[in-house]
């Protein structure tokens, strides 16, 4: 049986995750796998490791024959992607968990890829502890895939948690998260969903071929949900998760989204907890598979880069097979939403651009409404995300069939039903 490579490693950044790889890579001698330099922005910062190992000059490590692998694991995402292109360019193989990076700059990662040969591997920018892109590239590589839902954010599935489940506020939830290591440095990112959307273009890659920067993908964080949401859910006995979902369309098309949703006591998705992620996916024939794990911290994060940093022995590479291989899908917008929104005041709400209204509840101190509207309607406009209001998705809130259950809802109207 042929050697395992020998792998030598420029580790760039020394924060939670790289600390925790640095760590981690300690305790697994077996791996072969040594760090021999250590980039990072402050050399004045205290380290618990051998000052003799970082540098503040990426050249050392970008230009050093020796290391054969670069691992970048810092937040700014300009840089990551000067460092990896780089890497890419000097005949190394690389590791990244810069989900913001990749995300925003898929074509052109995919393109160095093709040019170089080279490995790039990023399981821990999607979920962290869960191999979920590794499970969708060769396990779930064929056309049965119907539907993704999943928590991709630990920080904001902490913070509701804590807030109402625990009676935390939210700044004080958010510190939390922010000391055990879950926040991004720049928190909005986690509360306002752009790091699940992040997550959620670099998942629909691996699960479905569709390469679209985030921007394009409906979101939202969890900054405009109130108590008062929370007790709706309470007593209906669901609970507020943000959940990333994506849908196989009867016309082929994949609805994506990232949005707050209510989810039954008995969903799957309810029972993932604080910085835990939980993705559920349903195929053709296995039906529901649910996959459960740590998505933010040091050594679940550090675990999933230890992964990839081992799969490099063997030259692991992702085929991108759904992209590749198979005809790859698009995103589709021809569907409506069964959503609640909750709001101070009624004239914020421009009622006329729903198909209907289904419940209408003006005389609590939070006044909600629940009805049916166009996709296009929330992705083309904001005033669900202004004037403190709130919008939430009900469960299984895809409609598709918008002119049948149009005439349904009629029929019953006239039968006195409803
Ligand atoms: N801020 C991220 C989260 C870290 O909370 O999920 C892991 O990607």
């Amino acid at each position: 049986m042929e050697a395992h490579k020998q792998l030598t490693i420029g580790l760039f950044g020394f924060g939670v995750v790289g600390e925790g790889l640095y760590k981690v890579l300690q305790q697994t001698p077996s791996l072969k796998a040594r760090v021999k330099k250590v980039c990072i922005k402050n050399i004045e910062k205290k380290r618990n490791a051998p000052v003799s190992l970082f540098t503040t000059d990426r050249d050392e490590l970008l230009n050093d024959p020796d290391i054969n692998v670069i691992v970048e694991v810092i937040d700014d995402a300009h840089a990551a992607f000067e460092i990896v292109s780089t890497a890419f360019r000097n005949g190394k193989q690389v590791v990244s968990s810069s989900k913001k990076m990749i995300a925003e700059h898929f074509p052109a990662l995919l393109q160095l890829q093709k040019e170089t040969g080279r490995s790039f591997l990023y399981e821990s920018s999607a979920c962290a502890s869960i191999p979920v892109i590794r499970n969708l590239e060769e396990y779930y590589d064929n056309d049965l895939l119907h539907s993704l839902r999943a928590i991709v954010n630990g920080s904001t599935n902490f913070i509701l948690t804590k807030m109402f489940e625990e009676g935390l506020d939210f700044k004080q939830a958010l510190l939390l998260a922010q000391q055990a290591g879950f926040a991004e440095s720049n928190p909005v990112l986690d509360v306002d969903g752009f790091d699940a959307v992040n997550k959620w273009a670099i998942l629909l890659v691996h699960a479905y071929g569709i390469v679209e920067t985030p921007e394009n993908i409906l979101f939202n964080g969890i900054r405009q949900i109130h108590a008062g949401d929370a007790s709706v859910a309470k007593a209906r006995n669901q609970q507020i998760k943000l959940v990333a979902q994506a849908s196989k369309l009867k016309n082929g098309t994949v609805a994506a989204f990232v949005l707050p949703q209510f989810v039954q006591h008995t969903d799957h998705l309810a029972f993932v907890k604080n910085e835990y992620n939980g993705v559920v996916i349903e195929t053709g024939f296995a039906d529901k598979q649910f996959f459960y794990g740590k998505g933010a911290g040091s050594f679940p994060t550090a675990s999933a880069v230890l992964s990839d940093i081992s799969a490099l022995r063997y030259e692991y590479k992702y085929e991108y097979k759904k992209l590749y291989h198979h005809q790859p899908n698009t995103l589709g917008n021809d569907i409506y939403l069964r959503v609640y929104v909750s709001f101070d005041n009624l004239a914020s709400v421009p009622r006329d651009r729903f198909e209907w209204i289904e419940e209408w509840h003006a005389q609590e101190e939070r006044k909600y409404l629940v009805g049916v509207i166009a996709f296009d309607e929330l992705k083309n406009n904001n005033w669900w995300k202004e004037n403190n209001t709130s919008l939430i998705l009900t469960p299984d809130p895809i409609i598709e069939d918008i002119e049948t259950r149009k005439l349904k809802k009629r029929s019953l109207e006239l039968a006195g039903i409803v």
